[in-house]
């Protein structure tokens, strides 16, 4: 079995299947303290130790059985965190099961778990928590085998205050009042099905629902509820659209949780829970597809998983696919080909910043001694998606290639997946097309970096209008600039407009005057689209308008989604005049936003990351 570089649990030599959760969330210390059994099964005779992932954990003690078991720390490493090896008191034999269960505490500074004061809510009166452990982060929450090769089941139970509501990546199980105090609540959840740790997510906060489907909810602060309730009504179409795709939906709920506006990512697949950033409330319905590709994942990512993170583009590229699937039926077949279009670009910008020789530009990168939040980017996913659709031209087409990722996601449900084990699917289920398979140039595809070796030819008609705008703009001297009206863009949907600003985005900055009487014609000052209005905004402090410059940094600190607020950032610290400017803002904020986003951004600025915030 091969390793994973990210993690230093012994998981070859023993998995676990289930894990149990008993946690107090404490508010004012900042600490989650508890216990966790882990049910381990030793895959070898003669066992009688095992280690498990734990990062910045207090741990109080440890029982094997129920007997007190001997433990050591290990050295701490910078991002897999401190090895934690228990010694038990007897030996287990191959196929024998021992009942692992650590008392610990979880640090104010876990990389897992961000703390909102009220102030940072949109109530402004209750404190919130969530965490986001995707990739390697479940280690500063549990102590466990902090791997995506391990896949179990759980059960949990959280106290907490009881003007509060706790969800998880799980069925709700009830709540009882808390025996040990009469202040609090502890709320259960079961999640039966066997799912890697980086799937398990709580949330606290002053949370309410409202029914959006038949298996489905929307919960958020009562503020954002309805808005929320009203931007994901199509998610039951969409569920429906994605079974008739890939197969049955196993995890019976699939709800959506609208997070604070700190969240870091668009959304990520907790199971049963998709978490969704609160950017995605537009008003307009259009960036549904975050939730299609969430819900996609709930196939693969959630029952097929990728093995280590090196395998990532396994979770993302079909994810990406499947997404991309559900747009071709519920849209078009175009709008499936413009969405591709502008994936391709996407990767472009990834590989021109992280250079086209460099190795996390691989589809398979090697990821030794690489921290995972590091190698992000979208490569996994618009290069794999890129493979695919390749994949899909040679091989007949969307309905035969599509035949094929439905069949992969039977063949390797609720295990872990390597790339040549996908491959070797691939050579099987096509059996008859081996020699079109033997023409592919896989070395060229998964292990040289930068752009693929082919490039896909996409149908132009929804971004024929984006390019010819674009083009307009880029080409006019300064007395043209009265031929434009607002006309140009009142025929644009959000997508085209997204897609005209990314275009305008890959050229040569435009003269200041040109971004000014943009503004006055088409007013993208005024839009609440976060996708438009992060390109516009970029746009404006690359071509050095001053005025946007206040502008851009607003939309970097009052949200706090990657994508948006590190490109922001960066792009106001590459205007020198602002430089300064942007690093005082980012130091101003930096204890309030998101650990991970706080640490990637100070790599982005070369601000010490050593120093950590004041608490
Ligand atoms: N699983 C990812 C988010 C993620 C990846 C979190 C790696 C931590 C580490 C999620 O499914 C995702 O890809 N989100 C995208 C959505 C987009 C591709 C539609 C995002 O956040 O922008
Ligand atoms: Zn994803």
């Amino acid at each position: 079995m091969s390793e994973d570089p990210c993690s230093f649990s012994s998981f070859t030599r023993c998995v676990t299947r289930h894990l149990n959760l008993n946690l107090h969330v404490d508010f004012d210390r900042r600490v989650l303290s508890g216990r966790v059994a882990l049910t381990v099964e030793a895959l070898e005779d003669r066992f009688t130790s095992l280690v498990l992932d734990t990062r910045d954990l207090k741990i109080v003690s440890v029982t094997t059985n129920g007997q007190a078991a001997k433990f050591t720390m290990g050295p701490k490493h910078s991002f897999k965190g401190t090895p934690l090896e228990v010694t038990l008191p007897f030996d287990l034999s191959r196929g024998q099961h021992v009942i692992v269960e650590v008392a610990y505490e979880t640090s104010p500074v876990a990389t897992a778990m961000q703390w909102l004061s009220p102030e940072q809510t949109a109530g402004k009166t209750k404190p919130y928590l969530f965490t986001q452990c995707q990739a390697h982060h479940c280690r500063s929450l549990i102590p466990c085998q902090d791997s995506p090769s391990v896949k179990m089941s759980y059960y949990a139970q959280v106290s907490v205050p009881k003007d509060l509501v706790a969800v998880m990546s799980a069925v709700r199980d009830g709540q009882h009042q808390d025996p040990q105090d009469a202040t609090r609540v502890v709320y259960r959840f079961r999640q039966p099905v066997a799912m890697p740790s980086y799937l398990i997510a709580i949330v606290v906060g002053a949370l309410e629902s409202r029914e959006i489907g038949p298996r489905s909810r929307v919960w958020s602060e009562k503020e954002l509820v309805d808005k929320a309730a009203f931007e994901f009504s199509e998610t039951e179409a969409m569920l429906k659209t994605a079974e008739e795709l890939a197969g049955p939906y196993v995890w019976g709920q699939y709800d959506i949780l609208v997070l604070p506006p700190s969240f870091p990512y668009g959304g990520m697949e907790n199971p049963c829970l998709t978490f969704a950033t609160p950017t995605l409330l537009a008003g307009d319905r259009s960036l549904s597809n975050v939730i299609a590709h969430e819900i996609s994942h709930s196939w693969t990512g959630n029952l097929v998983t990728n093995k280590t993170w090196e395998h990532f583009w396994l979770n993302e590229g079909h994810t990406v696919y499947l997404e991309r699937m559900i747009g071709r039926r519920m849209e078009s077949e175009q709008f499936r080909q413009f969405k591709a279009m502008g994936g391709w670009k996407d990767l472009q910008d990834s590989v021109n910043t992280f250079g086209a020789n460099n190795p996390l530009t691989n589809l398979v990168p090697s990821l030794q001694d690489v921290d995972p939040d590091d190698a992000f980017s979208s490569v996994p996913y618009e290069k794999g998606f890129a493979l695919l659709y390749h994949l899909e031209e040679l091989l007949g087409g969307p309905e035969v290639f599509m035949g094929f990722v439905k069949s992969y996601i039977q063949m390797f449900a609720y295990s872990s997946v390597t790339t040549d084990q996908w491959k070797d699917y691939l050579f099987t289920y096509f059996k008859d097309k081996v020699e079109i398979l033997n023409q592919v140039d896989w070395t060229g595809w998964m292990s040289t970096p930068g752009m693929p070796p082919v490039k896909p030819q996409y149908d132009t008609t929804m971004a024929d209008a984006c390019i010819a705008l674009c083009l307009r703009w880029t080409k006019a001297k300064d007395q043209d600039l009265s031929s434009f009206k607002d006309s140009d863009v009142k025929t644009l949907s959000s997508h085209q407009l997204i897609e005209f600003l990314s275009l305008l985005l890959q050229e040569d900055p435009l003269p200041l005057t040109h971004v000014k009487r943009m503004q006055e014609v088409y007013n993208l000052n005024s839009y609440m689209n976060a996708e438009i209005r992060f390109r516009w905004l970029r746009l404006c402090v690359r071509s050095k308008w001053e005025d946007a410059v206040a502008m851009a940094l607003k939309m970097a600190t009052e949200q706090g989604r990657m994508k948006f607020t590190r490109p922001l950032f960066r792009e106001v610290y590459n205007f020198e005049k602002y430089r300064e400017e942007a690093l005082r803002v980012f130091v101003a904020h930096r204890a309030e936003m998101h650990p991970v986003t706080a640490g990637l951004t100070a790599k982005d600025l070369k601000v010490d990351s050593t120093q950590t915030p004041s608490l």
